[in-house]
């Protein structure tokens, strides 16, 4: 199938606010996780069949420290540690791909920050 944009301002949230203040997101804004260890965004993505999908999360930090996440899927850690290092500007957004193995229907798909700097500002992720 052809991939599918999750706006992350349309996922489930916690601890981080969505925010418009920095330019060049898609859609209504992006999510600014707390800058806290365990902070997260989580989507709900259906898959028409269970197996291997990318999943691309666009993303900025306009810091130079890296915003580790790790990526579960229903509950599982998918990916860990998965590296988001500073983009240059918070108006700069890149994109970090992973592969996760997803079943048919739906699938939670979490992004957690795994240090004290939360994530990096979360514009959506494509399936
Ligand atoms: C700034 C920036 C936020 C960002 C935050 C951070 O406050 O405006 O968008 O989330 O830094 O360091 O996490
Ligand atoms: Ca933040």
């Amino acid at each position: 199938a052809a991939p599918t944009d999750y706006e992350a301002e349309d996922a489930q949230i916690s601890q981080g606010a969505v925010e418009s203040n920095h330019g060049g997101f898609s859609g209504r804004g992006f999510v600014n996780y707390t800058n806290v260890t365990g902070s997260y965004v989580e989507w709900t993505v259906p898959a028409a069949q269970a197996g291997t999908y990318s999943l691309t999360l666009r993303y900025a930090n306009g810091t130079t420290v890296n915003r580790p996440v790790d990526i579960s899927v229903n509950g599982a850690i998918s990916a860990n540690a998965v590296a988001f290092p500073g983009t240059g500007a918070w108006t700069t957004w890149q994109t970090k791909t992973v592969t996760a193995t997803l079943t048919a229907g739906q699938n939670k798909i979490r992004a957690t920050a795994t240090t004290a700097e939360g994530g990096p500002n979360t514009d959506k992720l494509t399936v």
